[in-house]
């Protein structure tokens, strides 16, 4: 099958980019709201939504949140993602593995943080509809934010989603197109041409 002409693409899913500036205006609660319910409607393994969410808003405690990122591979800590703190609200993304260990045991570990990874992805969707841009930081400390966020052991931080209105607008990254990520009936056979 050869590469269709695509149509136009528009609303969230093609709207979003990772967004690092933001405008200090308040994202009303109510919008907090529908963009976490937004996540809970996420696909889970055997409906266990292992999903859990912490909101920072306090500055003091994202000030504290930043100090726990590392920006780039090869720092090794030594620098951290200060634009973090900017942000109206930080939405600590988290796995609560229990209700899905026990109904798959060891399969838990892998199905819960899939589970979580798409509620998140509905979140940042939700937000982008709402005209509010965020960023998945994946570049922290887990021991950091558990200590700061009071984790317990069952539940693992794994990502922290920096919210708000932006402050700029952020040119789309280039992407892979469809002909180079899909194979036809088996791998390596193109299905696009
Ligand atoms: C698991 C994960 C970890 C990421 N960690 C960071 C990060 O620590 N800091 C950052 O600025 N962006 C981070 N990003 C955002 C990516 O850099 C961004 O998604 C990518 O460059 C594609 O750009 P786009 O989101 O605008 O399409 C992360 C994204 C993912 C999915």
């Amino acid at each position: 099958m050869s590469d269709p002409v695509l149509p136009k693409q528009t609303g969230p899913i093609y709207e979003r980019v990772s967004c690092r500036s933001f405008e200090n205006r308040e994202i009303p609660e109510a919008i907090v709201h529908e963009i976490i319910t937004a996540g809970t409607y996420a696909p889970a393994s055997g409906n266990m939504q292992p999903w859990e969410f912490i909101i920072v808003d306090e500055i003091e405690t994202k000030k504290q949140v930043a100090e726990q990122t590392f920006a780039g591979f090869y720092s090794k800590g030594a620098k951290s993602q200060q634009w973090v703190k900017d942000a109206g609200i930080i939405i600590i993304a988290c796995v609560n593995y229990k209700r899905t260990i026990a109904r798959y045991g060891e399969l838990g570990y892998a199905w819960a943080p899939i589970d979580t990874t798409s509620a998140v992805q509905n979140m940042i969707l939700a937000a982008t509809e709402r005209g509010i841009a965020s960023c998945w930081v994946g570049g922290f400390k887990e021991e950091g934010i558990r200590e700061l966020m009071h984790v317990p052991s069952y539940v693992k931080p794994i990502g922290l989603i920096p919210m708000e209105y932006p402050a700029i607008k952020t040119e789309q990254k280039q992407k892979l197109g469809a002909k180079w990520v899909t194979h036809k009936n088996t791998y390596n056979i193109p299905y696009f041409n």
